[in-house]
Parts: C-alpha cells; structure tokens; sequence
C-alpha cells in the first residue's frame, strides 16, 4: 500500500452536507474511506466503458420446468467458454433455479451473455455485479 497523501477540495456546502449525510447512511467510519471506495467504484466502472477485461458475476433465476430452457443456458455458456470460469446451480425449491455465473473478459462480451442469458423464455431475472482484475486499483 502506497502512502497516503493529504487533499483538499472545495464543495458546494449543501453538496457537502449530502455527502456526510452518505458517509453516515452507510456506516462508513470516516469521509476519506468513503471517498477513496467511490473513486475505487468509477475506475471499475470505466474499465467497462472502455471494454477492457473485467471480472464480474451473473445472478440469474430461472423456471426448471421451461422446456428446453436448462440446455440453452448451459448451450450459451458453452459457447462463452472463454469468459465463464466457474457457475454455481442452487435448486432453490421445486420449481426454481439459481444460478450465479462468475465471469472474467471483455466487458462488452459479458454484458452480451447477461443479456442473452435474460431474454431466454423462463428466465425470471438475470443482472450483473461488475468488478475487476483489480490491475487500476492496486496502491
Ligand atoms: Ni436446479
């Protein structure tokens, strides 16, 4: 971990209070960790604008009795073979499945399997938790 270094910047006070009013809401135990995460959080957003490589997981909840539908989902993650490393399949009752899909590629090809995965028929919700390698972030 790199030192840290002091900075001050100026703010609109009632943009100011707004922030305190954040660093409380979510339990942060003081502004600059919470700033240095925002920071951390916009710089894992742009590697996916930039479509770079990326690491991120797929929630998706789907009806096991749709037909056909487990070997399409299993079909298209075959054919994203690069991206997905690792699907974990819980049986959440008789009639449900989740799965959780952790991926790592270009940004833009797994944005594409999340939405491809979504439009499936029986699959009730699909959405993606972006992340990183991590590599922009080191200290
Ligand atoms: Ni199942």
């Amino acid at each position: 971990m790199t030192d840290l270094v002091r900075a001050s910047f100026s703010i609109e006070e009632p943009l100011m209070n707004q922030l305190e009013a954040l660093v409380k809401a979510s339990g942060y135990a003081n502004r600059s960790e919470f700033i240095r995460d925002m920071i951390r959080a916009r710089l894992v957003e742009e590697t996916w604008e930039r479509n770079e490589i990326a690491v991120g997981t797929i929630t998706m909840l789907y009806d096991h009795h749709q037909r056909g539908l487990s070997h399409k989902l299993m079909d298209l993650q075959h054919h994203h073979h690069n991206e997905v490393l690792v699907t974990t399949h819980v049986h959440l009752d008789r009639d449900l499945c989740v799965e959780v899909i952790m991926v790592r590629g270009r940004a833009e090809e797994i944005k594409t399997l999340c939405d491809t995965l979504r439009q499936q028929r029986g699959v009730l919700h699909a959405d993606l938790s972006i992340c990183s390698t991590g590599l922009e972030l080191k200290g």
